[in-house]
């Protein structure tokens, strides 16, 4: 019997729970070397911003033991440029279309979304709140509940598609977690990259030029299984995992934690071919363990009971 892998985040269908991570699978046309992008559930596309941005300057990228770092600084071709050159494209593909965008102010981030709203291969919208708040003295939107508040709920005005909203892993996410869902959020992708930092010994200086980057790959997976758990305990709209899945059984973690869904990013640069791999491990997995579909795994460890000290 062919198992179902097929599941929905809330009004979001997808064909199996794997999806591309923003930043990591550019705007969804650049695997097409490597394999048939229509296989995976969703691909989130790199964040996108009003207008073109450079990014930072080089170096921009770090290896660290199981990890990356970056500090990228969310360069991208624009939203007009995306809906000229990139979006006739995507129409084309059977797959979900996820378009990543952020903001220096509520402003930008409420325009940027009005902007994305009438695209058809647009399918939801999943917002980076990992950004400073230029109106706000720079703190990241995402760390204060007020700020996540208001963001949020003056994006959920302006858009008809279903909003994802993607927690950083900085502050205190059970509280950003329950802003963003009493926002308006319809889902939570946790977790961006960590703040993270590396210096150069011999030449005395930073390894990454923008000082701090964001730590990504199988370094951070326990770190965001542990965010996962603490999410889907505190809030009942569908979440995301996303950090250091590189196998089957990293996804299948957030899965049994009770996430609908998860993502995988840094794998992809290591192993362009991880997604086919995992949607394999998948099925192999619900065969071993007696199952015909995967939303029959989704939730199976109970979350509520409380922690005790470590
Ligand atoms: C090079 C790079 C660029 C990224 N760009 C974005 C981005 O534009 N928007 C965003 O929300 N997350 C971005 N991320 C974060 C990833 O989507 C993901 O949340 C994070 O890397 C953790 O998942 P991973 O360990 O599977 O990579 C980026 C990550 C990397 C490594």
């Amino acid at each position: 019997m062919e198992i179902d892998l097929k599941v929905d985040v809330g009004k979001i269908e997808l064909k199996n729970p794997l999806l591309l991570a923003s930043g990591c699978a550019g705007y969804g046309l650049e695997f097409d070397d490597f394999f048939d992008v229509s296989k995976v559930g969703g691909v989130c596309l790199k964040g996108l911003s009003i207008n073109e941005s450079k990014g930072n300057n080089p170096p921009r990228i770090w290896e660290t033991p199981s990890g990356m770092m970056n500090a990228i600084g969310l360069q991208n071709i624009g939203i007009k440029n995306f809906l000229k050159e990139k979006a006739p494209h995507l129409r084309k593909i059977d797959t979900v279309f996820v378009a990543n965008f952020y903001g220096h102010k509520v402003e930008e981030y409420v325009e940027a979304a009005k902007m994305l709203d009438d695209e058809e291969c647009i399918k939801a919208l999943e917002m980076n709140i990992s950004c400073p708040n230029i109106s706000a003295g720079g703190i990241q939107f995402g760390v204060d509940p007020l700020l996540v508040h208001k963001v949020v709920s003056e994006v959920r005005k302006e858009t008809k598609k279903p909003l994802c909203v993607k927690l950083t892993p900085s502050g205190n996410i059970k509280e950003t977690a329950k802003s963003a869902f009493e926002a308006g959020a319809d889902a939570l992708v946790a977790i961006n990259t960590i703040p993270a930092m590396a210096i150069d010994t011999e030449k005395m200086d930073f390894r990454i030029f923008n000082k701090v980057g964001g730590l990504s790959g199988p370094a951070i997976h326990p770190i965001a299984v542990k965010m996962v758990f603490d999410v889907v305990s505190e809030v009942p709209i569908p979440i995301i995992g996303c950090g250091g899945v590189e196998k089957g059984s990293d996804g299948i973690e957030f899965l049994l934690l009770g996430a609908r869904a998860f993502q995988v990013g840094t794998a992809l640069f290591y192993n362009p071919k991880a997604p086919l791999d995992i949607i394999n491990e998948l099925k192999e997995y619900l065969k071993r363990k007696g199952f015909n579909s995967i939303k029959e795994i989704i939730g199976k460890i109970k979350t509520k009971e409380k922690e005790k000290c470590l």
